[in-house]
C-alpha cells in the first residue's frame, strides 16, 4: 500500500522565545522539522505533505532541498483541522502517517511498524510516562481495546491518572480520516478540533484501533522549549558517538564529541574531548583528533594526527601529516603526504607539498608549496595589497629563514634559500640565497648609558 507522511508543523512555540519559528531550530546543526522529514524519507513515501502556519516562508525556505506538498493552516483550530488541511492532496488509497515537526527523535523502526499495524484501520503510538501531565490518555475498555483519547484539560480526575498517552503519532488509512475528521467537533475546553477523536469515532462504528508502545520516552519527546531542546540534542549526539564507538572509533569521552553532519571514519580512529565535526567529515584509518578541535568539511588521510585546539575547514590533509597545537587552516588548504603544520600557524588557500613543514607562528595565504620546503617561524606570506590578492610559489626544497615577509606576487624556484629576516619582494631562482636586511654593524668600545641623576 502506498504511504503518505503529514508532519503538523503549525505550531507557534511561544515557548521557545524566539523569531525562529521553532520547527527550524537547529538540533545537531540541522532545523528539527528536517530530523523529521528525513525519518520520513526512510519510509520511502510517495508525499509528504507539510501543514505549516500563516506566515511561514522561512520554513518554506530553509527546506527548499526537499521536495515538499506545502499546506498553509491559515488558523490553528487544532490537530484534526490541520490534518484536513492536508487531506485534499491525499491519494485515497493510500495510508496516512501523522507526524509532528518538533518530535524529532521518533526511530524508523517504530514508525514502520506504526505503519503496518494501520492496514486495515487507524494505530496509534502511545508511551506509559512516569509523568504523564499534559499529555492526551488513552482510554481502554474492560477487554484492553483503545477506545479514544481524552486531553489532558478535558479529563476527568481518575482519568488524569492514567499513566498511557497519547505520542501524537498516528497512521489510519486516508480513507478513514476521510470518513471520521470531517466529523470531529470542537466542543471542549480548548475549542479546537482535536485529530485522536479520530479514533473514537471509528470505534463506535466497530473498527479495531491498534496501538503499540514507543520503545523509549526520548523516542516521542517534543520540543515545546530550550530545555527540551538541548534534551534533543544530548539524545541525538549519545546516539551517534554510540553508534561510531560500535563501528569501532575510540572515543574519550562520548558526552563531550559533538556531530553536526555526517562523520564517516575508516579503523582505529581515536577522538579526544570536545570535538565538534561539522558538514562533512572524513577521517581516514588510524587519524587521532586531540582535544578541543573544530572540523569542518574536512577531509584527513590515513595516520595523520590533528593536535589539540585545532581549527581546520574545507581542508584536505594529507597522510601521516601532523596539524596543531594550535593550527588553523582555513578553506582551500591542501596538505600533501607527511606535512607537518604546528602552533600558531594560519593557511588559507594553500597547498604543502609531500613532507613540507610550516612549524612555527605563520601566515601562509594563497600560496603553492612543492615538496621537502621548510618555512620557519614566524614567516608572512603578504598575499593581500589592500586590493588584490596575490600568490606565493615557492619550489621544491625551498628553506625560508625565521621571520620573513614574502611580498606577493612573488616565485621562489626550487632549492631556493631566503635569509632569516628577510622581506622577499623579488623572484629567487633555482638555488639561490636571496638576503634583504640590514647589515649588522657591531661597535666596539661602545658605553651603555649610565644611570642618571634624578634632578627634580
Ligand atoms: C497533542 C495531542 C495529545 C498528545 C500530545 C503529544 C491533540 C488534540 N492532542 O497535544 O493527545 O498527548 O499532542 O505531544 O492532538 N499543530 C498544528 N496545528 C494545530 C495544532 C497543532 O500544526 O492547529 C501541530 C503543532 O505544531 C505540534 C503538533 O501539532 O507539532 C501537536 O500540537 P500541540 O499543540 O503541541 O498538541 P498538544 O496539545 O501537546
Ligand atoms: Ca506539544
Amino acid at each position: 500500500m502506498k504511504l503518505e507522511v503529514v508532519i503538523l508543523a503549525a505550531g507557534q512555540g511561544t515557548r521557545m522565545k524566539s523569531a525562529l519559528p521553532k520547527v527550524l531550530h537547529a538540533v545537531a546543526g540541522k532545523p528539527l522539522l528536517e530530523h523529521v522529514i528525513q525519518t520520513a524519507l526512510g519510509l520511502d513515501p510517495e508525499a509528504i505533505h507539510v501543514v505549516i502556519g500563516h506566515g511561514s516562508e522561512l520554513v518554506e525556505e530553509a527546506l527548499s532541498q526537499y521536495s515538499l506538498n506545502w499546506v498553509t493552516q491559515e488558523q490553528r483550530l487544532g490537530t484534526g483541522h490541520a490534518v484536513i488541511q492536508a487531506l485534499p492532496a491525499i491519494a485515497s488509497d493510500s495510508i496516512v502517517l501523522v507526524l509532528y515537526g518538533d518530535v524529532p527523535l521518533t526511530e524508523l523502526s517504530t514508525l514502520r511498524s506504526l505503519v503496518d499495524q494501520a492496514r486495515h484501520g487507524p494505530a496509534l503510538l502511545t508511551a506509559v510516562l512516569q509523568n504523564p501531565q499534559g499529555y492526551g490518555r488513552i482510554l481502554r475498555d474492560e477487554h484492553g481495546a483503545l477506545v479514544g483519547v481524552v486531553e489532558d484539560k478535558d479529563a476527568t480526575e481518575s482519568q488524569r491518572r492514567i499513566h498511557e498517552i497519547n505520542t501524537g503519532l498516528m497512521a489510519a488509512p486516508a480513507r478513514d480520516f476521510q470518513e471520521y475528521l470531517p466529523r470531529v467537533n470542537n466542543e471542549n475546553q480548548q475549542g479546537e478540533y482535536y485529530l485522536p477523536d479520530v479514533l473514537s469515532l471509528a470505534v463506535a462504528e466497530g473498527k479495531v484501533v491498534a496501538s503499540s508502545e514507543a520503545g523509549s520516552e526520548l523516542e516521542i519527546l517534543g520540543v515545546n522549549d530550550r530545555v527540551q531542546l538541548n534534551q534533543v540534542e544530548r539524545e541525538f549526539q549519545r546516539r551517534q558517538a554510540e553508534q561510531l564507538m560500535r563501528q569501532g572509533v575510540s572515543i574519550a569521552d562520548a558526552a563531550r564529541l559533538d556531530v553536526r553532519g555526517k562523520l564517516t571514519c575508516g579503523d582505529d580512529v581515536s577522538i579526544d574531548i570536545n570535538v565538534v565535526f561539522e558538514g562533512e567529515v572524513t577521517l581516514g584509518d588510524g587519524v587521532i583528533i586531540g582535544p578541543n578541535c573544530v572540523l569542518k568539511d574536512v577531509t584527513v588521510n590515513n595516520g595523520t594526527t590533528i593536535l589539540a585546539m585545532s581549527h581546520l575547514q574545507d581542508t584536505v590533509v594529507g597522510r601521516e601529516c601532523s596539524v596543531g597545537p594550535y593550527s588553523r587552516l582555513r578553506p582551500g588548504t591542501v596538505l600533501g603526504d607527511g606535512a607537518r603544520v604546528g602552533n600558531f600557524v594560519e593557511t588559507k588557500k594553500t597547498t604543502l607539498g609531500v613532507g613540507s613543514k610550516v612549524n612555527h607562528l605563520s601566515y601562509i595565504g594563497d600560496c603553492d608549496m612543492g615538496p621537502g620546503v621548510n618555512i620557519g617561524a614566524g614567516t608572512i606570506t603578504c598575499n593581500y595589497d589592500g586590493v588584490n590578492k596575490h600568490k606565493t610559489e615557492i619550489g621544491a626544497g625551498v628553506f625560508v629563514g625565521s621571520n620573513s615577509t614574502l611580498v606577493a606576487p612573488l616565485k621562489i624556484a626550487e632549492q631556493g634559500f631566503v635569509a632569516a629576516g628577510s622581506t622577499i619582494t623579488r623572484a629567487v631562482s633555482q638555488e639561490e640565497l636571496a638576503v634583504s636586511r640590514a647589515r649588522q654593524r657591531n661597535i666596539q668600545g661602545w658605553q651603555r648609558p649610565g644611570k642618571q641623576e634624578n634632578k627634580d
